[in-house]
């Protein structure tokens, strides 16, 4: 069984091609499942569980979090469980806060894997999506990394291949509390003069976060899982956060099957 979270599409499409080879049950973390994996039992039949996600502020989202601590799966006490992480630069020390999530449910946890993709945080100063060239050279190195992740996954690797980039501890260790406790309020968000009032990002928010306004604009609730999803699919640019936006870029997604 595949397991993802996706906001913008890099993880969904990596879960994709990782199934090309396993051909196994895929779930996507999305709506009711993601809010209240506690009444949501999922079945699984197979004997491992590859779990997809992004890494925010070099930790596992906390919405990922709170699915991996909540969740029923059937026989996942006796599946081998793996971790393929996208990131858009490095990861920190994501696959140990993973290995610890897993121990605490008696999980067995085998390899985690990170692969490199288009980076989507445009949130804060000096944070923009890459350029065309970046995106375009990450999307054609990553069925490589995909290869990589199947082949660790098959044969069985209880290790790490992450890419952990510098100063991971700290990264890990005191950015990503700060980052939760600071950086994730949906709050700043707002729909600019642009918003043509289509309502895609309602329909699409993986949280069920939006509504669209009696003026016709949307309006973000409190359970906002910081994917962007609402940002980068804006037909309009329209979306804005504060001021952190202006003048920054949307990424479309891997337009191709990877
Ligand atoms: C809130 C947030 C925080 C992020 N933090 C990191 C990070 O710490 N390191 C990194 O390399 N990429 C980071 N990124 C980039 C994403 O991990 C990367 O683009 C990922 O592939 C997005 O996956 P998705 O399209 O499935 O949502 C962050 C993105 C978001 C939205």
């Amino acid at each position: 069984m595949i397991i993802y979270f996706s906001g913008t599409g890099n993880s969904a499409a990596i879960a994709r091609a990782i199934n090309i080879h396993f051909d196994a049950a895929i779930v996507a973390l999305e709506g009711d499942l993601l809010l209240h994996p506690e009444t949501n039992p999922l079945s699984c039949d197979d004997n491992i569980i590859i779990w997809v996600t992004p890494v925010y502020s070099w930790g596992l989202p906390p919405v990922v979090v709170n699915f991996m601590k909540q969740c029923h799966i059937t026989n996942a006490g006796s599946a081998r469980h793996h971790l393929v992480v996208t990131c858009g630069d490095d990861t920190g020390m994501t696959a140990t806060q993973w290995r610890k999530l897993m121990a605490g449910r008696e999980w067995s946890a085998a390899s985690a894997t990170s692969i490199i993709m288009p980076n989507t945080y445009v949130l804060m100063k000096g944070f923009d999506t890459d350029s065309p060239e970046v995106e375009k050279q990450k999307l054609t190195a990553a069925p490589e990394q995909v290869d990589r992740a199947i082949a660790r996954i098959e044969s069985v690797c209880n290790d790490d291949e992450m890419l952990r980039g510098s100063f991971p501890r700290i990264k890990s260790y005191v950015i990503y509390p700060w980052f939760i406790r600071h950086a994730m309020s949906p709050k700043p968000f707002h729909a600019t003069d642009a918003c043509i009032s289509c309502g895609k990002c309602a329909r699409n928010c993986p949280m069920l976060n939006i509504t669209m306004s009696a003026t016709g604009r949307p309006e973000w609730s409190d359970a906002c899982a910081l994917c962007l999803r609402c940002y980068h699919r804006c037909p309009t640019h329209a979306i804005a956060y504060g001021t952190a936006t202006k003048g920054k870029h949307q990424y479309p997604g891997p337009t191709k099957q990877i």
